[in-house]
């Protein structure tokens, strides 16, 4: 397939990637988060679409894109407290699970009654679905198992060749997916996958406090499911094996400088930027400040990527902190890890 590439999308852009997702086309977009793979939400062969071009298990349900949380009421029952969490975090990095209504194909909720809603703030994004005037059902626009794509290159890198067309919109400011929660009876929230809207921000609207599923901190065990099927599913692995290191500084540098000299090809390390002490032989890439989880969240998936560009023998990252947006960056790193930590 011939992939239209756009550099500096304008509105006669965005009318075209419109018109290609009314024809059941596919489009890369950017939104605050990560790029997604978007397609027609009401149709269910552009889901089917989506699927294929990521090699996407089909029982791992998508996301709606909407416009505005006015609209929300016609693909989902919206409650109160939807509207009171879209009110305080919407258009932004909050995904929301509620019952879906008829309109929503199975092939787009992965067979669940349920449908996750998001209210993107990207201006592209916005734009996009505006025009388009229907919502856009969008994965990450990464090949399935591969970090979500933060950059224009990482889609590029991915998707060419498979989709209609890829829009251009710089660095995902964010860099990590959106927090996701489901709505229980009508006032209790669970928390399926964490992100940008952090646990401490979504605390005053759960005065009985926030059910987190386990398997936002820990592998699950056979025969259990997470409470979002996608978390099942190994993510975001680089090429190399990664572990995760916990221990004292001191700890982690000794061990570092051990493992670096063992075996032909080098090690990854995932560091901080006030890291001096890396092995000068070892291969290592920067996550951003060591105080800075924000920083953090924003580099992590473009590092793990970085990594694949060299030939390593394994890759060892520092525990992080798992408050605010660290959780979400401890997260996606312990699913990198295949949940492999090494107590030093
Ligand atoms: O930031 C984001 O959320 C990005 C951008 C593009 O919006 N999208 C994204 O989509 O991360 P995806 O498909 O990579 O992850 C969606 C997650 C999956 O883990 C999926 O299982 C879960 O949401 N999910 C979708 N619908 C669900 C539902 N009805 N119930 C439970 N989990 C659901
Ligand atoms: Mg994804």
């Amino acid at each position: 397939m011939k992939t239209i590439h756009c550099h500096t999308p304008g509105e006669t852009d965005l009318q075209c990637a419109a018109q290609i997702l009314k024809m059941g086309g596919l489009v890369a977009f950017p939104t605050e988060t990560v790029y997604g793979l978007g397609g027609n939400a009401l149709d269910k062969q552009a889901a089917k679409k989506i699927y294929q071009a990521k090699g996407r298990p089909s029982d791992n349900p998508l996301i709606i894109h909407l416009a505005s949380a006015a609209d929300a009421a016609k693909y989902c029952e919206t409650n109160e407290l939807f509207d009171r969490l879209a009110e305080a975090f919407c258009p932004g990095p909050l995904t929301i699970v509620l019952p879906k209504r008829d309109c929503i194909p199975y092939e787009v909720s992965g067979g669940l009654e349920t449908v996750a809603v998001r209210i993107p703030a990207h201006p592209i994004a916005r734009r996009l679905i505006e025009i388009f005037g229907a919502p856009i059902a969008a994965p990450s626009a990464n090949l399935s198992g591969r970090p979500s794509p933060t950059s224009y290159s990482h889609i590029e890198n991915d998707l060419d060749g498979i989709v209609d067309m890829l829009i251009d919109g710089g660095e995902c400011a964010i860099g990590l997916e959106s927090t996701i929660i489901r709505i229980e009876d009508g006032n209790r929230i669970s928390l399926l996958r964490p992100g940008g809207i952090t646990l401490e921000m979504l605390a005053p609207f759960a005065p009985n406090g926030i059910y987190v599923d386990p398997c936002v901190e820990q592998k699950i065990s056979d025969g259990q499911k997470p409470l979002a099927p996608g978390m099942m599913y190994r993510h975001y692995a680089p090429d190399a094996p990664l572990i995760l290191l916990e221990g004292s500084e001191n700890a982690f540098f000794d061990f570092l400088r051990a493992e670096a000299e063992i075996g032909d090809l080098p090690i990854g390390v995932l560091c901080y930027d006030e890291d001096t002490r890396i092995p000068k032989n070892a291969v290592a890439v920067s996550l951003g400040k060591r105080n800075d989880p924000a920083d953090q969240a924003h580099r992590l998936f473009s590092c793990l990527r970085e990594f694949n560009e060299r030939n390593l023998r394994v890759i060892y990252a520092r525990m992080p902190e798992k408050t605010g947006l660290g959780l979400a960056v401890f997260n996606r790193l312990i699913k990198a890890a295949g949940y492999t930590v090494k107590k030093l």
